[in-house]
């Protein structure tokens, strides 16, 4: 029978036979997969296993340091790179959201080679490849390419030639989430909404700067808080802010004010390929839009997003 303990012994097992004495490296982004599977593999191979974090100035707020943290409590070997600079650099004046998702991907393999390079004798990639993803690039594109931009670092394998590694190939994702329970991976990290590669970049309509992710980092700080406090974060499958391109008329106090829209986004979905959009209690959105326009300033009005997929996205871009 399988049990999440059962196939741990096992794939340590399996993992220091196939690895024996090499290096691996991997990328880490903070995400369910990549975090069980690399902690399955520092529990076969120790610090011999490699992890790079990168922050690419798009994650949530405090969201860098805080992964930080749970890798270094979890023992992990894992670097943590700040390269937000260059992302700012290289998103600047690009407003369509495929040319910034390629930015972002591209950016991200440079960095992470980079890093690579640092690293005598690497002879092994890790990835959180997990079952449903094996199926997808089989059925839809052949068996050795990945669709989702998703895994950020879906062209390395072949420009690397690096042996992989993907302990998780054969799981289904609430599997996962078990097997990362046993290991004693917080809770709060195996249960995190979904959140896309390309971060916020998706989520600033139009140009991404560091001013405009700073303002949509806090507004989607508290709305997470508000979702969490008031125990709704559960209940649905992904949320975020988005912050819209338009800025409006308001008054604060006596005075005009002329500021940035934040769109609220709560979707409930089996796996995001189709949804609804969540329909969270009046009070809840009363209460969350007034902490956004009182504690983010730079934003004055907050509209809630009521469409299902199809025909519309989760995202926004
Ligand atoms: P859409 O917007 O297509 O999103 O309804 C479906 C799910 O996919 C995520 N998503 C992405 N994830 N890279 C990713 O890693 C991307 O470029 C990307 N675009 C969308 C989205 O957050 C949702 O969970």
């Amino acid at each position: 029978d399988w049990t999440p303990a059962s196939f741990v012994h096992e794939t340590v097992e399996h993992l220091r036979q196939q690895i024996g004495s090499r290096k691996v490296i991997m990328a880490l982004s903070g995400g369910v997969d990549s975090t069980v599977a690399a902690t399955l593999i520092h529990q076969a191979i120790g610090d011999r296993l490699y992890g790079i974090f990168v922050d690419n100035g798009v994650l949530r707020k405090n969201e860098f340091q805080q992964v930080l943290d749970t890798y270094k409590q979890l023992g992990l070997n894992v670097k943590g790179v700040d390269a937000k600079n260059l992302f700012y650099t290289r998103l600047a004046g690009k407003v369509s959201p495929e040319e910034k998702r390629k930015i972002i991907g591209g950016l991200f393999i440079e960095v992470f080679e980079a890093e690579a390079k640092h690293i005598d004798g690497i002879g092994l990639l890790g990835q959180g490849t997990i079952y449903p993803d094996v199926i997808e690039s089989v059925s839809v594109h052949g068996p050795s390419v990945t669709i989702k931009s998703h895994h950020n670092v879906g062209g390395l394998p072949d420009r690397m030639h690096l042996e992989l590694v993907e302990p998780l190939r054969f799981l289904f994702k609430d599997e996962v989430r078990k097997v990362g329970l046993e290991l004693g991976i917080p809770r709060e990290l195996l249960f995190r909404h979904p959140f896309p590669g390309p971060g916020l970049a998706i989520r600033i309509l139009g140009e991404v700067t560091e001013d405009k992710v700073r303002l949509l980092q806090d507004a989607d700080a508290v709305y997470t808080r508000s979702l969490r406090e008031s125990g709704l974060y559960d209940s649905v499958w992904q949320a975020g802010a988005i912050l819209l391109p338009v800025k409006s008329v308001g008054v604060m106090g006596d005075e005009r004010t002329y500021e940035f829209t934040v769109a609220l986004r709560a979707v409930t979905s089996v796996d995001g390929m189709t949804a609804d959009w969540a329909h969270l209690p009046y009070d809840f959105l009363a209460k969350v839009s007034n902490e956004i326009i009182n504690e983010v300033r730079g934003i004055n009005r907050v509209v809630y997003d009521i469409s299902s997929k199809p025909p519309a996205t989760i995202e926004w871009e």
